[in-house]
C-alpha cells in the first residue's frame, strides 16, 4: 500500500479529522461526485439515470460496524425497504444490492448476524433480487467467508467479493468456485499489515488478473470490478483467448468514478455494473475513496489553504 494511501487513511480515522471533513462545505462537491445523496429515493433517481444508459446498478446503503442490536435491525428493515422500492422500478431486472455483513450485527455475533442476513435474502427472493455480501476489512475475511459457505447452498441469489491484496484470497477464489458463488473481484480498499496483504501495487495487480482469469474460466459469472484500464484490458484478452463470452461475466465501477470507461465498455457491448452508495454514513467509504487517489485529497488540501 502507497505511503500515501497509508497516510490518509490513518489521518481520516483521526476525530478531528473526522468532525472537520463531516462539517466543512468545502468537501459538499467532493462528497457529492461519489455519493448518490442521502435518501434512497435520491438513490434510486441515480440509478434509474444510469439504467436508462444501458448500465446496471448495485445499490449500497452506507454504514458499517453497528454497535446495537437495534442498529442491526434498522440497517436490515433499510435493506428491505431497498429491495421493495426496487421491485417498483421499470428497471428491477438492472438493479441489486450490496449489503455488509457488519450492518446484518456481525460484531453482535455470527448467529444473529445471520439470522439476519437470511432474512434479508428472504425477502429478496420475492422479488429475484441478488444480494451481495461487501468484503471489509481482514478481521471479517474468515468469518464472512464461512459464512457465505453456510447460505448459500440455501440462497443461490447471494455471492460476495474477494481482494486480491489478501494472501489467502487466491484459495478463497477456489472455495468459491468450488461452491459455485458468483465473485466480485477487487483489489482490496482497507488498511492491512502486509502479514496478510501484499504491500506492493505490482503483486495486487497480478493476483487480481490471476484470480479474474480463474473465476473466467471456472466460476460463476464473476465480476471484475476495477477502474484499471490494464487490468481490463489483460481480463478481456483472456476471455476472447478462452471463448469465454461477455454474457458469462460484467465489469463493476464506482459511481462517480470513469463514467468514460463505463460508457465505452458498455457501448462495446459488456455487461457493466455500477455501485451506487448513498445514506448520511459516508464518511469512511468517503475516505476511502480518497486514499484510492491521493489527488482527490490534495485537490482539497489545496482548496483550504486558499481559505
Ligand atoms: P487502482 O486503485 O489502481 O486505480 C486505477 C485507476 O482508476 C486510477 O489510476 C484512477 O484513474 C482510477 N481510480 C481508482 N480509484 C479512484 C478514485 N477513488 N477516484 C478517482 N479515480 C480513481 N473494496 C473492498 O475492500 N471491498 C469491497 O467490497 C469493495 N467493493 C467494490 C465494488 C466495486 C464495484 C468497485 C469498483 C470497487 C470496490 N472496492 C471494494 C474498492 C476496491 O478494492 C479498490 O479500492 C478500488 O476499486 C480502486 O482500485 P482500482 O481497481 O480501481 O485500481
Amino acid at each position: 500500500m502507497s505511503l500515501g494511501r497509508t497516510l490518509i487513511l490513518k489521518l481520516a480515522a483521526l476525530r478531528p479529522i473526522e468532525s472537520l471533513v463531516r462539517k466543512s462545505f468545502l468537501f459538499r462537491p467532493v462528497v457529492k461526485r461519489f455519493i448518490a445523496g442521502d435518501t434512497l429515493e435520491e438513490a434510486i433517481a441515480a440509478s434509474e439515470d444510469l439504467c436508462r444508459a444501458g448500465l446496471m446498478v448495485t445499490l449500497d446503503y452506507l454504514g458499517e460496524n453497528t454497535t446495537t442490536k437495534e442498529e442491526s435491525l434498522a440497517a436490515v428493515a433499510k435493506f428491505k425497504e431497498m429491495l421493495t422500492r426496487i421491485g417498483q422500478s421499470e428497471f428491477a431486472s438492472m438493479i441489486n444490492i450490496s449489503i455488509k455483513l457488519t450492518q446484518c450485527g456481525l460484531d453482535q455475533g455470527d448467529d444473529f448476524a445471520e439470522a439476519n442476513y437470511r432474512d434479508v435474502l428472504t425477502h429478496a427472493q420475492l422479488t429475484n433480487t441478488f444480494v451481495r455480501i461487501d468484503m471489509e476489512g481482514s478481521d471479517y475475511t474468515e468469518r464472512t467467508v464461512r459464512m457465505i459457505e453456510r447460505v448459500f447452498p440455501d440462497f443461490p441469489n447471494t455471492g460476495t467479493v474477494l481482494q486480491s491484496y489478501l494472501r489467502r484470497s487466491l484459495d478463497d477464489t477456489e472455495l468459491m468456485i468450488a461452491l459455485g458463488a458468483r465473485v466480485r473481484v477487487v483489489k482490496g480498499a482497507y488498511l492491512e499489515p502486509p502479514t496478510v496483504a501484499f504491500p506492493e501495487k505490482s503483486e495486487v495487480d497480478a493476483k487480481y488478473v490471476e484470480m479474474s482469469r480463474l473465476l473466467l474460466a471456472r466460476g460463476n459469472y464473476p465480476a471484475i470490478a476495477t477502474h484499471d484500464e490494464a487490468i481490463i484490458k489483460a481480463v478481456r484478452a483472456f476471455a476472447a483467448e478462452h471463448s469465454v463470452g461477455k454474457e458469462r461475466y460484467e465489469f463493476q465501477m464506482l459511481y462517480g468514478i470513469r463514467r468514460d470507461l463505463q460508457n465505452s465498455l458498455h457501448a462495446e457491448g459488456h455487461p457493466v455494473r455500477v455501485y451506487v452508495p448513498f445514506g448520511d454514513q459516508w464518511y469512511p467509504y468517503f475516505t476511502r475513496r480518497l486514499a484510492e487517489r491521493p489527488a482527490n485529497a490534495m485537490f482539497i488540501v489545496r482548496a483550504m489553504l486558499k481559505k
